[in-house]
């Protein structure tokens, strides 16, 4: 591999900047398939605005993902919206928040959690119809959304609310599409947030602050994360205000439900689309669980249904780029790197390098039984390093439950050949995910 960044051709001033806003999943998968392996970065350099550099080496991306001290995670959309809490955190506060929070996301919890998606996924089926046709993506929405708030909030949450959420990401996500005047304009001189996106925000924040004024209110709260929260404010060692608690939940909320409600849709649209995978997921399912719900013991006998979910966050992550901050002027792989630039990680380029995986674009289970490797440096959809995402387990035993519990039930057919995928802060499809569900035995 050649050690210098490489800078290909663009159009004047604005560079390769407008391909990557006109559409960042080819041009990234582009440059990683074009110059992956000759190069560890490309730089795509307007003349103005940001610098911007793809690193296409992924020994490099685990690098920047474990170095804290010379690349920071950067905050995502203009300044006053920006909430605070783990996900956007840095430095000291983002150690004692980690800290805080850990504790919730191991052990006896994890089994917890594990039972409160069964159960919740139970009910779900009961009001499915027999036979009938449902929005997949607003059915799993609400059933991320509940089993996230039963788990880390102790509360349920009822289907308007969660539907609201689930509208409310829809317009975040359109507000935080890629735009040429994002990457361009200085921060001062952009557009401020639209109407739609504040009446967004404040549904979700009211949602998130209902749950934390209910614990408010209780003599003797519920040991999960909001209480962990609230005593971590009462330590006067630890820098969190009330305003901090509620953007911790809001951020938690959206965050974790929105992703695993993404990867299970999509595990769905790729066994719409190989008929004997799904059925090879069915048969697991009624031969491992025998008709009962799943429980903590079955996840690791289900293992065709966890390879299914392997290879959907492969082809289809759901955080389809990742990006830190160049904190003060560094060296990488032997070249300069100036204060402030962005360095760009897409899993979603890395997931489908040629070079890496035999075959990239075919949904392909099997690929995960034994041909590569699970430390595969070119596969990260959970990130990699200290800020690794904390809430992998529950999403992986989330994912490979429903998949399993509802396949053992019902036959679930996409109706959508291409799902037309926005990559916005996390890859969404556009539009409703429409299914056809049939009850096993109809
Ligand atoms: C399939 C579902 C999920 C995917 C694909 C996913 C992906 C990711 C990725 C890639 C990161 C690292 C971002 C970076 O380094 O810049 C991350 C971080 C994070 N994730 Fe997830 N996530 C999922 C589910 C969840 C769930 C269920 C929760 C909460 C229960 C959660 C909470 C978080 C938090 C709080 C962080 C920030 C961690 C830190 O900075 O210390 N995620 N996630």
């Amino acid at each position: 591999m050649r050690d210098a960044v490489h800078t290909p051709a663009g159009p004047p001033v604005i560079g390769n900047v407008s391909r990557f806003v006109d559409d960042p999943l080819r041009v990234l998968t582009g440059v990683q398939e074009a110059y992956g392996g000759q190069y560890p970065m490309v730089r795509l350099d307007p003349a103005v605005g940001q610098r911007f550099t793809v690193v296409l080496d992924p020994t490099l991306v685990h690098e920047i993902l474990a170095d804290r001290d010379r690349f920071r995670r950067p905050a995502v959309g203009p300044e006053a919206q920006r909430r605070q809490g783990l996900v956007s955190s840095d430095g000291m506060l983002w150690e004692q928040q980690r800290s805080v929070l850990q504790p919730e996301f191991v052990g006896g919890k994890l089994s917890t959690y594990a039972d409160i998606a069964s159960e919740t996924v139970e009910e779900m089926l009961a009001a499915w119809p027999e036979r009938g046709t449902l929005d997949l993506h607003e059915e799993l929405s609400v059933l991320t959304m509940r089993v996230i708030t039963q788990s880390l909030f102790s509360q349920d949450t009822d289907r308007e609310r969660a539907s609201a959420v689930h509208d409310a990401m829809g317009t975040f996500s359109e507000e935080f599409e890629p735009s040429l005047t994002d990457v361009v304009l200085p921060e001062r001189l952009q557009t401020g947030p639209s109407e739609e996106f504040e009446a967004a925000d404040e549904v979700i924040e009211g949602v998130a602050r209902e749950f934390v004024d209910w614990h408010q209110r209780q003599e003797d709260p519920p040991e999960d994360m909001i209480t962990a929260l609230i005593e971590a404010k009462a330590d006067p060692s630890i820098e969190l205000s009330e305003n901090e608690l509620i953007d911790e939940a809001v951020l938690f909320m959206t965050g974790g439900q929105e992703t695993t409600a993404l990867t299970i849709t999509y595990a769905f649209h790729w066994l719409s689309k190989h008929p004997e995978i799904r059925e090879r997921v069915a048969e697991e399912a009624q031969s491992v669980l025998g008709g009962d719900p799943p429980g903590w013991g079955d996840l690791s006998e289900l293992t065709y249904t966890e390879r299914v979910v392997r290879e959907t966050l492969r082809l289809t992550p759901a955080v389809w780029s990742l990006s830190r901050e160049v904190r003060s002027g560094t060296e990488l792989a032997g070249t300069a790197l100036e204060d402030g630039e962005l360095l760009f990680m897409s899993p979603y380029a890395h997931h489908r390098d040629s070079r890496v995986w035999n075959d990239p674009r075919t949904f392909r289970p099997d690929r995960w039984d034994g041909e590569v490797s699970r430390g595969i440096d070119s596969y990260f959809p959970f990130g990699s390093g200290p800020r690794v995402c904390i809430g992998k387990q529950i999403a992986l035993t989330e994912a490979q439950f429903t998949l399993a519990h509802v396949l053992q039930e019902f036959d679930v057919v996409v109706e959508r050949e291409q799902l037309d995928l926005q990559p916005s802060v996390t890859l969404r499809p556009s539009g409703p995910v429409e299914a056809t569900v049939t009850a096993r035995g109809e």
